[in-house]
C-alpha cells in the first residue's frame, strides 16, 4: 500500500526565546525511509535542556536551524516501519528517543534502533519520561562507581533526573543522601533516601545524616556551588563527583561529568523500563499537559521544583 503523507501537529519554534516562541502547528512527515520507524506518539517527556536549547543558551553545543521542533522523550505506537525493519512491526508499543529533537508530535520517525518494547505494565506516561532522565540517571550513578556500604550525596534528588538516580544508587548498596526542599522529604523516606532540605549548613547537617560522618560520593543534578561543596566541603575525591550541570566546576574540580549522551541507547532504556516493570524503580509523574498546553509545561518545569517528571500527551 503506498505510504500516504502524515500530517502531524508538533512543537515547533521559529527564533531563540523565551516560552512564548512555542508553537504547536500541523507538519508534514516524510515517509520511514530504510531502516526507520514512524511512531505515533502517546506520551513525550520534557527536560530542562530543552529549555536552555530554546533560549539559544546551547548553541554552541546543539546548533539549531529554524523551524525547530523540540523533544528527545517519547513512548508510543508503531504506524509504519521502513524497508530493512524486522524487529518492530505495526502496532508494537515502543518506548524510544529523537536525536532530531522531533518527540513533541503526534508522530515521530526515528532510526528502529531507537527504540525499545515497552513492557505492559510501564504506562504511557512514565515509558514516555524515561529517555534523557532515566540515562542520565545511570550513566551519573555509574560514574562514582558506588558499592556496598558507601554514602552518596545527591543534589536535586527529587527532580526528573535525581528521583530516579536516587533509586538506583540505593540498589548499587550505597546509602543515600538527597538533598532538596522539604516538599520532598516523605517521598524520599519512602524510597529509602534520607532527605537533607538544602538551606543554612548544609555541609554540617550532611555529615550528621551519614551515620559515620563520611561521605564518599556526590551526584550534583542542581549545579549552583554543589561541586565546590562536595570537593572543597565534604572532601569527597574528585573522580566521585558527578555533575550532569555545572561543566565550569568540573573543569576547575577536575570532576565527572556523565550524563545523557554516556548511556543514550535503547539498550539502557529497555533496562531502566523492566525495572519499573518489575516495581523496582518508581518515574514520579507531577504533572501530565495536553500538547497544545506546551507552553504550561515548561512554565511549570522552569520553576525548577517538579518532583520527577512532567510529560506532554498528544
Ligand atoms: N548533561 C546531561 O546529560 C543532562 C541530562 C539531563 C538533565 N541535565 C540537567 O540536570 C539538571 C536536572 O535536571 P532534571 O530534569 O532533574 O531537573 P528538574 O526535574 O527540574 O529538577 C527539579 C528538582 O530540583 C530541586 N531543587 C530546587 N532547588 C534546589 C536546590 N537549591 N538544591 C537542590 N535541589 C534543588 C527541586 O527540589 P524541591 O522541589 O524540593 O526544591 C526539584 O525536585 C538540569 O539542570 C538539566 O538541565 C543534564
Amino acid at each position: 500500500m503506498p505510504f500516504v503523507p502524515v500530517m502531524s501537529k508538533a512543537v515547533r519554534f521559529d527564533q531563540f526565546g523565551d516560552i512564548d516562541v512555542l508553537d504547536v502547528r500541523d507538519v508534514e512527515l516524510p515517509a520511514p525511509a530504510a531502516g526507520e520507524v514512524l511512531v505515533e506518539v502517546k506520551a513525550a517527556g520534557i527536560n530542562p535542556g530543552e529549555a536552555a536549547i530554546r533560549n539559544g543558551f546551547l548553541q554552541d553545543i546543539f546548533p539549531s536551524t529554524f523551524p525547530s521542533g523540540q523533544g528527545s522523550d517519547f513512548a508510543g505506537i508503531v504506524a509504519e516501519t521502513g524497508s530493512r525493519v524486522n524487529q518492530f512491526s505495526v502496532g508494537d508499543e515502543v518506548i524510544g528517543f529523537s536525536e532530531e529533537r522531533a518527540s513533541q508530535a503526534e508522530f515521530v520517525v526515528v532510526p528502529a534502533e531507537n527504540l525499545t518494547a515497552k513492557p505492559a505494565p510501564v504506562s504511557w506516561e512514565v515509558a514516555g519520561a524515561l529517555y534523557v532522565a532515566g540515562t542520565s540517571a545511570y550513566a551519573a550513578v555509574r560514574a562514582v562507581d558506588l558499592a556496598n556500604g558507601d554514602v552518596v550525596a545527591v543534589a536535586g534528588a527529587a527532580g526528573g533526573v535525581g528521583s530516579i538516580a536516587v533509586q538506583l544508587a540505593a540498589q548499587a548498596g550505597a546509602t543515600v543522601l538527597g538533598i532538596a526542599g522539604p516538599s520532598n522529604d516523605e517521598w524520599l523516606r519512602a524510597h529509602g533516601v534520607t532527605p537533607v532540605n538544602y538551606g543554612d549548613d548544609l555541609v554540617g547537617r550532611l555529615r550528621a545524616a551519614a551515620s559515620e560522618g563520611r561521605i564518599d560520593a556526590f551526584l550534583d543534578f542542581f549545579g549552583g556551588g554543589y561541586v565546590e561543596l562536595a570537593v572543597d566541603g565534604l572532601g569527597v575525591a574528585p573522580d566521585r563527583v558527578n555533575t550532569i550541570i555545572d561543566f565550569a566546576a568540573a573543569e576547575q574540580f577536575k570532576v565527572r561529568t556523565s550524563g545523557n549522551a554516556d548511556a543514550a541507547n535503547a539498550a539502557v532504556l529497555a533496562e531502566l523500563a523492566a525495572l519499573v516493570a518489575d516495581g523496582r524503580l518508581e518515574v514520579p509523574i507531577a504533572e501530565v499537559f495536553a500538547l497544545d498546553d506546551v507552553r504550561d509545561a515548561y512554565r511549570t518545569l522552569e520553576q525548577r521544583h517538579t518532583r520527577g517528571k512532567l510529560v506532554l500527551r498528544p
